[in-house]
């Protein structure tokens, strides 16, 4: 791939001139380089609340077919309105996979695979109207930036963007072809994230002071085994990088709760990291007796523990934590501490408080989940009864998507939300190398956070007549 990702970014000559800490404490100009590209964007168009043309018919391309791609692809083929044309894969066997899981469907997708640019082939394809992205996350932006330069709303998992080049490459594609490019930020549509939002937007918490998220989850024996992800990618990242390379989860949720980017916006952080523990150890001792594992022996891997904390604009603050290699039960971190109440989604079950009085009774919280439980989630359980199945974050998500093209609504996280959430990757990556040093959270709405209206209507005002077919 010719690859945005990686874009380099200058070391010493960038640096000169900041004057607050010597340059020898200064691995990178990330924090300059960061400065330049904010004054250097211009507004062409603000994609918050944009609503694009509605589509009768959503034309779909997915491009990666791993372990992630066929989860979304079986939910968009469940999904009325939904037409997927085109699988990309450059290894044919997955793409190939894919495909015959659509059997039985009405999907007859013609696939690209056999080599790591064809993807572009898909994005060209005059029948498609919106690309589902599931590589690694270091290809996104590139393939999402094609896709909406060759006319695509585009969706990518997480993260969007893995360089701040990257992010505001994005958002300069975003606005100035007019398409819809969206995180897959799906912790957002799980039932307990939506309650809670809808609690929050009611004042329940009161003002919102501190969320806490991450995800921690040990991921040594995938991220070692050998054919569990594409070419070993995710070790490799952990091998050649630093900082919370996973902030996603709950981190969204967080944003969406504190109205990042509509009313409030990322300030700064400062990043923190264990050293490794555990990673290094295990890729010399697999090395001693095989030789696969040889490129990773001398590896200076990511710390076991990275803990950013962020203020915000407006004087929140929070913690996001990624842990992938402690042994512990997962635990994807929700916290939100409010002046009227704190709710705290894990570890299970979910507890909220009202008071000095430690957590509310098991029936109390039922009572206001009940109270709570807002119409998209109401639509979750709808869809359930007519597809025959349980309807997941992720269906939901894939659902509300669909649903808001068809009908040519404004998306639940755009652009703006995509890339701000993502810039913690690259953020976090430059403070740990610089002795946790602050660095600023560029503004990508270039101010346009002051006013921007919320998105994510819980209450689905508009739209929601998008039928689901029964499970095949
Ligand atoms: N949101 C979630 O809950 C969640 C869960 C799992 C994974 N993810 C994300 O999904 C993405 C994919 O993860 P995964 O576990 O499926 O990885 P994977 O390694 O299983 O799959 C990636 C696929 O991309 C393909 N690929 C690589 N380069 C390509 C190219 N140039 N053209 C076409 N195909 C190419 C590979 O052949 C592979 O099949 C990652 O970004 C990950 O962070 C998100």
């Amino acid at each position: 791939m010719t690859g945005l990702a990686g874009v380099g970014i200058a070391g010493g000559s960038i640096l000169k001139g900041c004057a607050s800490e010597p340059d020898t404490n200064k691995k990178s100009g990330l924090d300059q380089l960061s400065k330049q590209l904010e004054k250097s964007h211009v507004q062409r168009f603000n994609m918050s609340g944009y609503a694009a043309p509605r589509l009768d018919t959503v034309g779909v391309g997915i491009i990666g077919l791993g372990n992630r791609g066929p989860n979304h692809m079986m939910n968009a083929s469940r999904i009325a309105g939904v037409k997927i044309n085109a699988l990309c894969d450059m290894q044919p066997e997955k793409a190939e996979s894919a495909k015959k899981m659509l059997a039985g469907t009405d999907h007859n997708p013609e696939i690209y695979t056999g080599n790591e640019e064809v993807w572009k082939k898909l994005c060209e394809r005059e029948d498609i109207d919106f690309v589902i992205v599931t590589t690694p996350w270091y290809m996104h932006a590139e393939m999402a930036v094609y896709a909406m330069d060759h006319g695509k709303h585009a969706a990518t998992e997480v993260v969007l963007a893995a360089t701040l080049e990257e992010c505001w490459q994005v958002v300069e594609t975003a606005e100035r072809t007019r398409k819809h490019c969206m995180m897959l930020g799906n912790t957002c549509y799980g039932k307990f994230s939506m309650v809670m939002l809808n609690m929050a937007r009611q004042g329940f918490f009161g003002d919102i002071v501190h969320g806490d998220c991450g995800y921690i989850a040990n991921k040594m024996k995938n991220n070692f085994s050998k054919d569990m992800y594409w070419d070993m990618w995710w070790l490799k990242q952990y091998g050649n990088r630093k900082g919370n390379i996973y902030p996603i989860h709950g981190f969204g949720w967080v944003a969406q709760m504190m109205d990042i980017n509509r009313g409030d916006k990322l300030d700064f952080l400062i990043s923190v990291e264990s050293k490794d523990f555990g990673m290094g150890g295990r890729a010399k001792e697999l090395a001693a007796t095989d030789d696969f594992y040889k490129p990773f022996a001398d590896k200076d891997f990511r710390g076991n523990i990275n803990t950013s904390v962020i203020k915000t604009s407006k004087g929140r603050t929070i913690i996001v934590q990624h842990d992938a290699t402690t042994f512990r039960p997962p635990t994807n971190t929700q916290g939100i501490y409010g002046t009227k109440g704190s709710v705290l989604g894990y570890p299970p079950p979910a507890r909220i408080s009202k008071g000095e009085d430690g957590w509310i009774s098991p029936e109390e919280y039922k009572a206001l989940e009940e109270k709570y439980t807002p119409n998209i989630v109401k639509k979750m359980d709808e869809l359930a009864k007519v597809s025959g199945s349980d309807v997941g974050g992720d269906l939901l998500m894939m659902w509300r998507l669909i649903d808001c093209l068809r009908n040519g609504l404004p998306l639940d996280q755009d652009v703006y939300d995509g890339v701000s959430w993502s810039s913690i990757l690259p953020l976090s990556e430059w403070s740990v190398n610089n002795r946790s040093y602050p660095i600023d959270i560029p503004d990508f709405t270039v101010g346009a956070w002051e006013t921007n209206k919320r998105n994510q209507d819980l209450t689905i005002a508009e739209g929601g007549n998008t039928k689901m077919k029964k499970m095949v």
